[in-house]
């Protein structure tokens, strides 16, 4: 019987770009083959995301594309997986017209979905589950630069902030055992990986309670026990879950990077309250100071929704303020997007104008970009270990990597490789990048 061929394209979040690779490795171990342009597929894939309005036009412009492909063969399956097929379900058959519908805990059943599809074309698994987290398998890397690496720790989200999605895409928080997480780590340096990060929607609610306890803290540790030259991050980090074992590791541990990821959605204590973020600006300030108390050079950014519910001018003046005090690194900044069926939609009005929203993003995006360039021009002079992850987009003859800040460093390349490591003399920067020479 001829292999069948799957082309995976993949939107969102990293933890879309890990699953991905674990589907990939499902499909391959039950003898289909993945190619990457999508013109030898017999089969695509697009592994969506719901997070905001415009996160699933984009996914359906993309399908529209991929469905004129099938005027020219008419064998071509057209499967939408991942969050979207969670939330959307059947009417991604009816009025979308694809052959496939998976959602994000059900990939272990889409080999045989596929067998059954031949007699009845079309079909549909979104079956959510309170285990699942694909823990043996091993993934097949399908965009790796060869350096740097995700690994889920935990999945799921129980934490249903008013506003989001995930929750409901997603399904309940449960964590990975950690021997396979360690597994994977090893393995991954072993194969030359230089970087791991640890990631899932709220990593620091990570519990292992099975026949032993063991925490987030304790899960970092080890990975970052693995080799001093494998360098650890996390992401994301959920406000009301940050301990001071946690940033006590990662101050101790040089080879835990210290970057922190945090985000906080506003500055004003009314609208935290309604997006339940459960914690006021005065307790993540806090937080802030603990996170400069045990790790003083740490850099911290965040994610901002602007122009949620009933957000007055005051409102959006407390977060511009918060960010000034904060000085935050960087930062993600989003116009707030209703989604159907979470406690916003229901229950919050989203009163807020258009234009009144892309006006306050414009403000916390020219104000945050002040402050990243600010984070930066504090690094000229300075000199930086930077791990070089590859080649520079705009030339061969410069490499480009991250410094231990998750700061992107650019530089000539002297002879030197992707997955060494090397100290850069920090000579200029832009908001965005910090250019540099290796002086070893
Ligand atoms: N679990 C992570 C974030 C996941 S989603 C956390 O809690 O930090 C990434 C970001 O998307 C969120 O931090 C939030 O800023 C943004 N986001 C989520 N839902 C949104 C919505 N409905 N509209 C606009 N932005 C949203
Ligand atoms: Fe969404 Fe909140 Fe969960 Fe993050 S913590 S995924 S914002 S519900
Ligand atoms: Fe999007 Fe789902 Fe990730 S909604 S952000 S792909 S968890």
């Amino acid at each position: 019987m001829k292999t069948l061929n799957i082309y995976i394209e993949t939107f969102g979040c990293q933890m879309n770009l890990a699953d991905s690779d674990i589907l990939a490795a499902i499909m391959i171990n039950n003898n289909y083959g993945i190619v990457q342009d999508v013109k030898h597929a017999d089969i695509i894939l697009l592994n969506t995301c719901s997070i905001r309005d415009n996160a699933e036009q984009r996914v359906k412009k993309r399908l529209k594309e991929f469905k004129s492909l099938k005027k020219r063969n008419k064998d071509l399956l057209i499967g939408i997986i991942g969050c979207m097929a969670e939330r959307l379900r059947d009417t991604l058959i009816t009025e979308e017209n694809v052959d496939i519908v998976v959602g994000p805990d059900a990939y272990r059943s889409l080999p045989n979905l596929f067998n059954s599809i031949e007699d009845s074309k079309r079909v549909v698994n979104v079956e959510l589950s309170e285990t699942e987290t694909y823990d043996d398998i091993n993934p097949v890397k399908l965009n790796s630069n060869g350096v740097c690496a995700f690994i889920p720790i935990m999945r799921g989200c129980s934490n249903y902030c008013s506003y989001c999605v995930v929750p409901y895409t997603r399904g309940v928080e449960r964590s990975r055992n950690p021997e396979s997480i360690i597994k994977e780590a090893e393995e991954l340096f072993k194969n030359g990986y230089r970087e791991v990060t640890l990631i899932g929607q709220n990593v620091n609610s990570y519990m292992w309670n099975n026949s032993y306890m063991l925490d987030f803290p304790d899960l970092l540790k080890a990975i970052a026990s693995i080799n001093p030259l494998l360098r650890v991050r996390f992401a994301t980090s959920h406000p009301k879950d940050i301990s001071d074992k946690l940033l006590l590791l990662i101050a101790e541990k040089p080879n835990i990077c210290k970057s922190i990821h945090l985000p906080v959605q506003s500055g004003s204590n009314r609208i935290l309250k309604l997006m339940n973020r459960k914690y006021t600006r005065e307790w993540y300030s806090e937080k802030i100071l603990s996170i400069r108390k045990f790790i003083p050079d740490c850099s911290i950014t965040t994610d901002i929704i602007t122009g949620f519910c009933t957000e007055t001018e005051q409102d959006h003046i407390d977060t511009l303020s918060l960010m000034k005090w904060a000085k935050f690194d960087a930062a993600f900044m989003f116009m707030y997007s209703e989604r159907a069926g979470t406690y916003a939609a229901e229950y919050l009005t989203d009163n807020v104008p258009k234009s009144l929203k892309i006006k306050r993003l414009n403000e916390i995006i020219l104000l945050q970009r002040e402050l990243s360039l600010q984070s930066n021009k504090k690094e000229i002079g300075k000199v930086q270990q930077v791990l070089i992850e590859g080649y520079s987009k705009r030339s061969n003859d410069f490499l480009s990597g991250r410094t231990t800040y998750n700061k992107v460093v650019v530089f000539p390349a002297k002879n030197k490789k992707p997955g060494q490591y090397v100290n850069v003399l920090i000579s200029k920067c832009t908001s965005a990048t910090l250019i540099g020479e290796i002086v070893d």
